[in-house]
């Protein structure tokens, strides 16, 4: 038998792009690829590509650059751009980067075996429909081989509410949700390959409408389903819009013990001029009394958050009220950005924030969210968690997984066993992580 072909995947952006960098790895094993971690010894290589902010789209170019040695050395070596800038570029991406041999969106990868044999024949490929039909169904499947602890599983994509700055209604396409059957023969086969914790995911997940037994399902619903699954221990969903959190989702966080204590909700701003150009749909004071409920149902709820600075308009006033919120709310973490102009956005017409005044504001922004982390792991120290093993750390007989609120706990323990879920006292606090001791 000839040596399998080998195939290099870097992946940027989402959480969602892992996910469909797995499904194209999957799609390309059938077409008799294995994967490799070294772009040198590739015969494929696809950058599954993000289009969010300037920075991650035009990190693509300055990559495939790099690869112009491995072409001239290896002439039988094809180049692919998967992805949010596959999806949102398309031909250009050839035409300013001659290298690539294949371009395809996030919504036709299960085409990429015929894609894959076209460019071994010589073409050129470009794929970005939005098809009628479901990739989910129609990607041919992998080996079942064991898997991970901890694996995501996409259920809705695409997004409609067309916040003024982003480019995901674009480049995902119009929110869609998968049914409920599917999902859960998804998770049911991840259980049986080792998986313990699933992490549901969604552009704006908790908007999730899937067609199921009875007529359309809610993510509440579907949460208490999967907690049925014997095996599945955890659950987890992201990302979610403030809009959506509905009561029974904010009721789960208190009666559904699988689904674990950690929430990423996004507010963006805390002021309500700003909410309102960014066309979030609610207020600050919305927001805040949210956060309350979802306290209410679950008192030691984790949260964690997205900030944009510098939106078009933004004051200093502006600004000040996103602190506010922010020390009102409490994170136990975030991701904060300045704002990025994205072609084709509402926002991207107006006058940009100068440039040193949006630096020094996410500076600020990060002071305080990085305080607000330390302070919410410097408090687990002598607490009990429970936390999943999911890989040996560097040390011997060290084991690294995450607890209920999403930390990263170390363990040195020859105890400690891969895809276990022990209960583990923390000890000390790191600038990153946790370090516990078995109970
Ligand atoms: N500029 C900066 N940040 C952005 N995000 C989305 N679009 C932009 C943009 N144009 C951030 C938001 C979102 C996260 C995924 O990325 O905070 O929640
Ligand atoms: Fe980036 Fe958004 Fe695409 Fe994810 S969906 S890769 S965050 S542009």
């Amino acid at each position: 038998m000839a040596d399998p072909k080998k195939l290099f995947i870097k992946t940027y952006g989402c959480q969602m792009n892992v996910y469909d960098s797995e499904r194209m790895a999957e799609a390309l094993g059938a077409s008799g690829y294995v994967t490799t971690e070294r772009a040198e010894d590739a015969d494929m290589i696809l950058l599954n590509t993000c289009h969010i902010r300037e920075k991650a789209a035009e990190k693509v170019y300055s990559e495939l650059g790099r690869f112009k040695p491995l072409k001239a050395a290896n002439p039988d070596l094809k180049i692919g751009v998967a992805g949010c800038v596959a999806q949102a570029e398309g031909e250009e991406i050839m035409r300013r980067q001659p290298l690539v041999d294949l371009v395809v969106g996030p919504q036709t990868y299960h085409r990429l075996p015929a894609m894959e044999a076209a460019v071994r024949q010589g073409a050129r490929a470009v794929d970005t429909d939005f098809p009628e039909e479901d990739k989910f169904e129609h990607l041919p499947k992998g080996p079942r081989a064991r898997r991970a602890p901890a694996a995501f599983l996409t259920v809705q994509e695409g997004c409609d509410k067309f916040c003024a700055f982003c480019v995901v209604p674009y480049t995902r396409g119009a929110e869609v949700s998968r049914p409920v059957d599917r999902v859960l023969r998804e998770a049911e086969d991840l259980v049986e390959r080792g998986v313990r914790e699933i992490t549901l995911l969604g552009q704006n997940v908790n908007a999730y409408h899937g067609e199921g037994p009875g007529g359309t399902w809610g993510l509440a619903r579907l949460i208490r389903r999967l907690a049925k699954i014997e095996g599945l221990a955890r659950i987890r969903f992201t990302t979610s819009h403030p809009n959506d959190m509905e009561d029974d989702l904010i009721a789960a966080h208190g009666d559904e013990p699988k689904l674990m204590p950690y929430l990423h909700l996004p507010v963006q701003s805390g002021s309500d001029r700003i909410l309102k150009a960014m066309a979030r749909k609610h207020t600050a004071e919305s927001y805040i009394r949210l956060i309350e409920r979802l306290r209410a149902a679950r008192p030691d709820l984790l949260l964690s958050g997205d900030f944009i600075v510098g939106f078009p308009g933004e004051t200093d006033q502006d600004f000040e009220d996103t602190l506010a919120l922010v020390r009102e709310v409490g994170y136990g973490q975030a991701y904060s950005f300045k704002y990025s102009a994205r072609p084709g956005t509402p926002a991207a017409e107006k006058t940009p924030v100068p440039d040193d005044v949006a630096s020094e504001r996410l500076h600020r922004l990060q002071a305080l969210l990085t305080e607000q982390q330390r302070a919410a792991q410097d408090a687990m120290v002598g607490r009990e968690v429970s936390v999943l093993f999911e890989k040996a750390g560097r040390l011997p007989g060290q084991m690294v997984g995450k607890s209920d609120y999403l930390h990263a706990v170390h363990v040195t323990d020859p105890r400690a066993e891969l895809g276990q879920i022990a209960k583990v006292r923390i000890v000390a606090s790191g600038p990153n992580s946790l370090a516990g001791e078995l109970v």
